[in-house]
């Protein structure tokens, strides 16, 4: 077995294997058909994928946001069961941080749970000052370059697929 999951940029032949990977996932279709309305509104700003010995075990996407700087969402990130807790999600996070980094975004927001997403430096502090329809303890935020945000206020908006899950 690998020790480490080989990273590579999603390719559109990959399509139907992480449709199936989102769905083995995640209890229900939703998240496999919010990264296809993603791919279909030209919504996807980075997608990664993880393989082991060429089999696809992980994927995440990163979408832009609306906000007063250049913020991407996060998510849906996902590891195919037989996989999970061992590295390969975090692997996936950790490498689309430093791509967007190098890219020139200033933040990412991430909704989800603080335990995870606080490894990354995650915060929900950093985001709080937002308006967004998911702010709460949940919504958080990492500047990417330095330790602060470019601003700490105005709205911030996930795409519109993200926005027609509501
Ligand atoms: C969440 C997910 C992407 C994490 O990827 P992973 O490769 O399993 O996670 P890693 O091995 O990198 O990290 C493991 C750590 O994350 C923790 N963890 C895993 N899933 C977690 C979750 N849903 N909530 C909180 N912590 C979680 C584990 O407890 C473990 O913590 P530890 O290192 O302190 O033991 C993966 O478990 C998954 O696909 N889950 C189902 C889909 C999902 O819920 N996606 C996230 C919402 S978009």
């Amino acid at each position: 077995m690998a020790a480490f999951p080989r990273i590579a940029l999603e390719t559109p032949a990959l399509a139907p294997e992480i449709r199936s990977l989102l769905l083995a996932a995640f209890p229900t279709p939703v998240e496999a058909d919010l990264v296809e309305r993603l791919r279909r509104d030209g919504d996807v700003a980075m997608a990664l994928a993880a393989f082991e010995n060429d089999a696809l075990v992980g994927h995440v996407v990163f979408s832009p946001m609306a906000a007063p700087f250049k913020a991407l969402g996060l998510g849906p990130v996902a590891v195919t069961p037989k996989r999970q807790r061992s590295g390969i999600g975090s692997q996936l996070i950790r490498q689309g941080l430093a791509t967007a980094t190098d890219a020139g975004w200033d933040a990412i927001f991430v909704l989800g749970d603080p335990a995870y997403y606080g490894r990354f430096g995650f915060r929900a502090d950093t985001a709080a000052g937002f308006e967004c329809p998911y702010a709460g303890p949940y919504l958080m935020a990492l500047a990417l370059s330095g330790n602060e945000l470019p601003g700490r206020g105005g709205s911030v908006a996930y795409a519109p697929a993200f926005r027609d899950l509501e």
